[in-house]
């Protein structure tokens, strides 16, 4: 595979082979393999590899902050693998997806008539996941009486079914995923700070995409190759020079998800060859050498004429900045436009309803209405491993 990353031999001297085998007895070939999935050669990719293979064996809980799409998950699969765990599963478990009223029987299971309709008894992730690693995503949604809850796991390493008496023994590891700022949700009292404590003890920070622009291009040929060969196009797609360099000034709000999701399109649209600036969206052509990711909000604002304006206490203006001459279908527009705002929302937030509803200012069933309506169905939507 042409996947070019931190293993191909490109190494920065003190991120070698020999020294992970010094302070950490993981054979070569075993950390070689975990990590071989995360693309990235940037000095803050390297930060955040030597920090998996040091943290990897220990058992105490990762919290891994980052925006969405930066590969928090990725990292935390990479983890469980280079785990003493690793022969054991890996649960993820999205915690802004699953209903509070049902949370806890997920997590913890329940008994036979703890509540209505439970008929049989059921295991919950926690023990689904025994000896190996339990997954939190999206902990910052985590509603307070569940944060109260796993606090006691942590402390006490033990949790109780949904109505039933028998205390059982929590043997997982715990990695976190956080995509908001969890100390800001501490001070405005929405998450505990003593389970923030227990969470954060070997934080990982992912950085986003647009703070090492040198991995784009290796995430574009990683994705390129692999659309490739998934689509298996006998007429390879490939990108002129031109498209790499407008790529490489994007600012990737969507990081690296958003990349993938791209890469995907347009093979998809193009159906292989070369991939010239007449196939990228608009929104990634008209960045400027130096943009910045506030820059490029503009950019998506002002790229239709007419113009959305300003977001005004919370409120989108929608103003005609020129009306042609001869007018326009003020309807089609206005749809066009929504649509197009609900698919950047969808992708920026990995697809996630709950946080793209959020984005535009929507409640939830709002916005699944108007995706359904309008047939909005997203071409690469991440699936939940459970
Ligand atoms: N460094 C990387 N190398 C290769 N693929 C990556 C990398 N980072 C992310 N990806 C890919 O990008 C997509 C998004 O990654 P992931 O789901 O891990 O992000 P996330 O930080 O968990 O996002 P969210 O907060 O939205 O859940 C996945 O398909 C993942 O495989
Ligand atoms: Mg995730």
């Amino acid at each position: 595979m042409n996947q070019r990353n931190v293993f191909d031999g490109s190494f920065t001297p003190d991120f070698s082979p020999a020294i992970f085998e010094r302070e950490n007895p993981i054979p070569v070939g075993a950390w070689r393999h975990a990590l071989s999935e995360i693309v990235g050669r940037s000095e803050a990719m390297e930060r955040v590899l030597q920090t998996i293979v040091k943290v990897a064996r220990s058992d105490s809980p990762v919290l891994i902050h980052g925006e969405s799409g930066t590969g928090k998950e990725l990292v935390a699969r990479a983890l469980h693998r280079l785990s003493p765990r690793a022969s054991r599963r890996f649960l993820a478990v999205n915690c802004s997806a699953i209903p509070e009223s049902l949370l806890e029987s997920e997590l913890f299971g329940y008994v036979k008539g703890a509540f209505t309709g439970a008929e049989k008894s059921r295991k919950g992730y926690f023990e689904e996941a025994t000896g190996g690693t339990l997954f939190l995503d999206e902990i910052g949604e985590m509603p307070p009486r569940l944060q109260a809850k796993l606090l006691r796991v942590l402390q006490e390493k033990q949790y109780t079914p949904v109505g039933s008496n028998e205390v059982k023994l929590a043997d997982v590891r715990i990695v976190t995923a956080t995509n908001v700022d969890l100390e800001d949700a501490v001070a405005q009292q929405r998450f505990r700070l003593d389970l923030f404590y227990r969470l954060n003890v070997l934080p990982i920070v992912m950085p986003p995409l647009r703070e090492r622009k040198g991995d784009i291009r290796l995430l574009l040929e990683h994705f390129l190759e692999h659309s490739n060969q998934s689509h298996g196009l006998v007429n390879q797609a490939f990108m002129t020079p031109e498209v790499y360099a407008c790529l490489e000034r994007y600012p990737w709000p969507g990081n690296v998800r958003e990349l993938q999701n791209l890469i995907e399109r347009i093979v998809v649209m193009t159906g292989g060859g070369a991939i010239n600036i007449e196939a990228l969206p608009q929104e990634y052509v008209q960045v400027k050498a130096g943009a910045t990711a506030r820059d490029h909000a503009s950019v998506l604002i002002e790229k239709s004429e007419p113009i959305l304006r300003d977001r005004d206490e919370g409120a989108f203006q929608a103003s005609l900045e020129v009306l042609p001459p001869e007018g326009i279908n003020l309807e089609f527009f206005i749809e066009n436009l929504e649509n197009s705002l609900i698919m950047q929302a969808l992708e920026r937030t990995g697809h996630n309803k709950n946080q793209a509803a959020k984005l535009l200012g929507l409640n939830r069933t709002t916005l699944v209405e108007r995706i359904k309506k309008r047939k909005l169905a997203p071409l690469n939507s991440p699936s939940k491993e459970l």
